[in-house]
């Protein structure tokens, strides 16, 4: 697969270079699609056990849905592997699915919550694990080839790309909750922008592309594309640059991928692919 010449640092002036001036959604959307790169997609049987009857449960697990099989496509492209982890599992959908798709490779999930952990290990699947930990302290001890998450509140992207670049493996990661990436980190926190391409753009990833990335969430129908949010969602995705840039930096071929939105079977579906977790973070190690 090849790398998008756009994810670059010439990528991300030119981008902010149409940023400045008046442009139409439609050139906004045509700019956004150039930026991604869709891996082969396949739909697959996932019927999430739907016990709810309020219409806004429903919608969140048809939401769930389309995010795993996004997630499984890609997945599937990396086929082979012996060992997955998932970080921040959550209540194990994904990794139950992968753990029955691949019967010989090895599950992990890890969460920080205990009783989502203790609750999940009592499952079907020989070959699905999950362990209580902190993301923020844990490095995986078994080498996987995929490190992956779904779901990554705010830094939690950056610690997974971390733990990826650690084991050496391939990193499938969406990033969310842009609301909680901090324009004043402390010491400790992660600091925007990571990538040494983009280290002269610290203030301008405080003063702008960061709380423009705040603001879609929350304020706004995330998922109505008028031009105003065409426009926010550029500035997450020059947030996400960074990110991709890192990668590349740390020996990655990086991508920037849809996970939900763009093969949308039914019109009732198009409803539920909400913006924030439209997009996905690949990074295939050399
Ligand atoms: C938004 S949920 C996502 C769950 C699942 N991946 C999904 O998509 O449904 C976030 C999950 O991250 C976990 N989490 C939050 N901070 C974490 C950390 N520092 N280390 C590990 N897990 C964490 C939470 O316990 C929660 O299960």
């Amino acid at each position: 697969m090849n790398e998008n010449p756009l994810i670059s640092k010439q990528g991300f002036e030119y981008i902010l270079s149409v940023l400045d001036k008046e442009y139409s959604k439609r050139t906004l959307d045509q700019l956004l699609d150039s930026l991604i790169t869709d891996f082969p997609h396949k739909d697959y049987e996932i019927n999430l056990p739907n016990k709810n009857k309020k219409r806004h449960k429903k919608i969140r697990l048809l939401r769930k849905q389309e995010q795993i099989n996004g997630m499984l496509n890609i997945v599937d492209f990396l086929n082979p592997f012996n060992t997955i982890i998932e970080i921040a599992s959550g209540n194990g959908l994904l990794a139950s699915f992968l753990a029955s798709k691949y019967p010989s490779t090895e599950i992990y999930g890890i969460d920080s919550n205990g009783e989502l952990i203790r609750k999940l290990n009592n499952n079907n699947f020989s070959n699905l694990f999950f362990n209580k930990k902190d993301a923020f302290e844990y490095l995986p001890k078994n080498n996987p080839e995929i490190v992956l998450s779904l779901h990554s509140c705010g830094n939690l992207t950056d610690r997974v790309i971390d733990i990826a670049v650690s084991a050496s493996s391939d990193i499938i990661c969406t990033p969310c909750c842009y609301g909680k990436l901090k324009t004043t980190p402390e010491k400790e926190d992660y600091i925007l922008p990571r990538s040494k391409s983009l280290s002269s753009y610290t203030d301008f990833f405080r003063k702008k592309i960061i709380k423009k990335s705040k603001k879609l969430e929350g304020y706004v129908n995330e998922g109505k594309r008028n031009v105003q949010n065409v426009l926010l969602d550029l500035y997450r995705v020059l947030l996400n640059f960074d990110r991709l840039l890192y990668l590349k930096e740390k020996g990655y071929k990086s991508y920037l991928t849809r996970i939900t939105g763009q093969h949308i079977t039914n019109q009732d579906n198009s409803r539920h692919a909400n913006s924030s977790l439209r997009y996905a973070i690949v990074g295939l190690i050399k």
